[in-house]
């Protein structure tokens, strides 16, 4: 079984602040950095980093060969990472003020990926590979259709929730991987409370496998009648950027190794946590040793 991160790639420009810019205003940051991100890239460093065969897919752009260095230099198989020589790579100017950030993102090649590339991707995979995407790059709808005749198990991180997702045939995909407030967006709840948006997509989507991550509330795993509950670890955060990728990956290739559900939440909780203490994203994604090292000091 092969594992396919069909995903984006984005240069993250870091802002440290002392608030978020408001309307109107001008404001100096308390520092900057620049680093390797996108969802799509964090996900595959994440699989990578937790022990497990990975092949990233998606679209750089002519600035693009950072970004294959930097899968390779984690084993991240990059056969299927096409270079556009036209376009940039995509970008995301990521505010961080204590702990939490705001993100504006500018697809850039991410937002080239066509049919022909992803019919191209899919001739080397086949019935049973996993293919996992986020909602950071086009032609979903086609990528998602196309896997799913092709036999390949799709799970699907929403992030970050927007209109679109409800145009893709989300009834193709077999794990979904949300955060509350995606949670309540495919749930169409109008409740916060977390029991509510459970109730809604085990009603919503009653044969699906589900992961909601409710931040300090911890995750849950739903499927069908069966929910199970797993305790946030806590921690001082210094930035969530990137938490929601290590989670995606770390409980997708817990899984994948055979791990138990609890035992497959709980190490993607505890990765996660360990990603939030550390500043960026790509950068701060923990490795499978560390996260077995750091629980058996729990
Ligand atoms: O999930 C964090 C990621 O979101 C960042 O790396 C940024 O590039 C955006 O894709």
């Amino acid at each position: 079984m092969k594992v396919l991160s069909f995903g984006s790639l984005n240069f993250d420009h870091v802002y440290q602040m002392d608030h978020f810019v408001m309307p109107k205003e001008t404001t100096s940051s308390l520092s900057y950095s620049r680093g390797f991100g996108g969802k799509g890239l964090n996900q595959s460093i994440a699989l990578a980093k937790s022990g497990l065969d990975v092949y990233h897919a998606g679209r750089v752009g002519f600035d693009g060969q950072p970004f294959i260095d930097y899968l390779q230099e984690y084993g991240v198989k990059v056969d299927y990472l096409k270079k556009d020589e036209e376009t940039a790579t995509g970008h995301a100017i990521i505010q961080v003020s204590h702990s939490e950030n705001c993100i504006i993102l500018y697809g850039g090649s991410n937002q080239l990926i066509d049919e022909a590339q992803i019919d191209e991707v899919l001739t080397h995979f086949e019935k049973g590979d996993l293919l996992l995407i986020q909602n950071e790059i086009s032609s979903l709808t086609y990528l998602i259709t196309k896997a799913h005749e092709n036999g390949l198990r799709i799970a699907f991180n929403t992030a970050p929730m927007d209109e679109k997702i409800f145009s893709y045939p989300l009834e193709l995909v077999d794990i979904f991987v949300v955060n509350e407030v995606e949670g309540k967006g495919l749930a169409n709840v109008s409740s916060d409370q977390v029991e509510d948006v459970i109730v809604g997509l085990q009603k919503a989507y009653p044969n699906k496998e589900i992961i909601l991550t409710v931040g300090s509330q911890g995750s849950y795993y739903i499927s069908g009648e069966t929910v199970i509950h797993q305790e946030a670890y806590r921690v001082n955060a210094v930035d969530t950027t990137a938490a929601g990728d290590t989670f995606t990956g770390f409980y997708l290739a817990s899984i994948l190794r055979g791990e138990t559900v609890s035992n497959a939440l709980s190490i993607a909780a505890k990765a996660s946590s360990i990603t939030v203490t550390k500043e960026g994203a790509a950068k701060s994604i923990p490795t499978l040793e560390q996260v077995l090292e750091s629980m058996k000091n729990v």
